[in-house]
């Protein structure tokens, strides 16, 4: 584990911001780019509607679709009682991000989709100023049934429903994996530590080398925006990470 200089000025220096970016930024209260001349790449492009939940799943291969198959039919743990359905997860089987939250809330539930809520237009924000789309990351949760009244997850859940994303994560061998949230974050990393002592670390994924960042979740930065600038630092210390390897 290994900590890193302040990165928030990481678009200062950049030079070709699409809109959508500049917009995303904006959305993440990030506003640090210079003016660009109309010239930029993108500069004709629509602003993103951070609410378009618009997903693409790749063509499952087989391993792929036994795996939500298993998911769809779970019955480990309690919560299979009370689910309107499971959330297996969405994106690239080949994505370079994933990006793993804590459990389904009421919509995710309803929709069968991670972070279609309000919070999950704040995340696809976060991907877009990124410089990525949201169908060409991967988005899980660790839990992939909905808690009831969204209470916290038990431990006994998460035991037997860790295998799911530690199959998931091998599966899509991302470059990097984000983890959104202290609930995510003290999983993925087998810790009690608080989050601000877990965030602009870079850990592994247990059992890989797959690098591991850990951020705030979207629905705290609903209610936190200014620990906006925080999250936008942790990301951008993910690129950094991702960049190099
Ligand atoms: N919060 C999460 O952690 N995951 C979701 O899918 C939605 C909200």
């Amino acid at each position: 584990m290994y900590g890193f200089a302040d990165c928030g000025a990481m678009y200062q220096t950049m030079d070709r911001l699409s809109r959508r970016q500049k917009h995303c930024l904006g959305v993440m209260d990030i506003q640090m780019w210079e003016a660009r001349s109309n010239t930029d790449v993108g500069e004709h492009e629509e602003p993103v509607n951070v609410s378009d939940q618009s997903l693409c799943i790749t063509p499952p291969r087989d391993p792929w679709r036994s795996l939500q198959h298993e998911v769809a039919v779970c019955v480990r743990c309690e919560l299979h009682k009370t689910r309107a359905q499971t959330v297996f997860g969405t994106g690239s089987e080949s994505a370079d991000w994933m990006f793993v939250g804590e459990a389904p809330g009421a919509e995710e539930d309803r929709q069968g989709l991670p972070f279609v809520g309000r919070a999950g237009g704040l995340l696809t924000a976060m991907i877009v100023a990124l410089g990525a789309r949201r169908e060409e990351v991967y988005i899980a949760n660790v839990l992939k049934c909905r808690p009831p009244n969204n209470r916290d997850p038990l431990g006994v859940e998460v035991r037997e429903c860790e295998a799911y994303l530690h199959r998931q994560v091998a599966h899509v061998n991302p470059k990097i994996i984000v983890a959104l949230g202290r609930f995510a974050a003290q999983s993925l990393v087998k810790t009690t530590r608080p989050i601000g002592k877990l965030r602009q670390h870079v850990f592994t994924f247990e059992g890989s080398e797959i690098p591991l960042i850990v951020t705030y979740h979207p629905a705290y930065l609903l209610r936190n925006p200014l620990d906006k600038r925080k999250a936008w630092q942790d990301l951008t210390l993910a690129k950094r990470v991702l960049d190099r390897t």
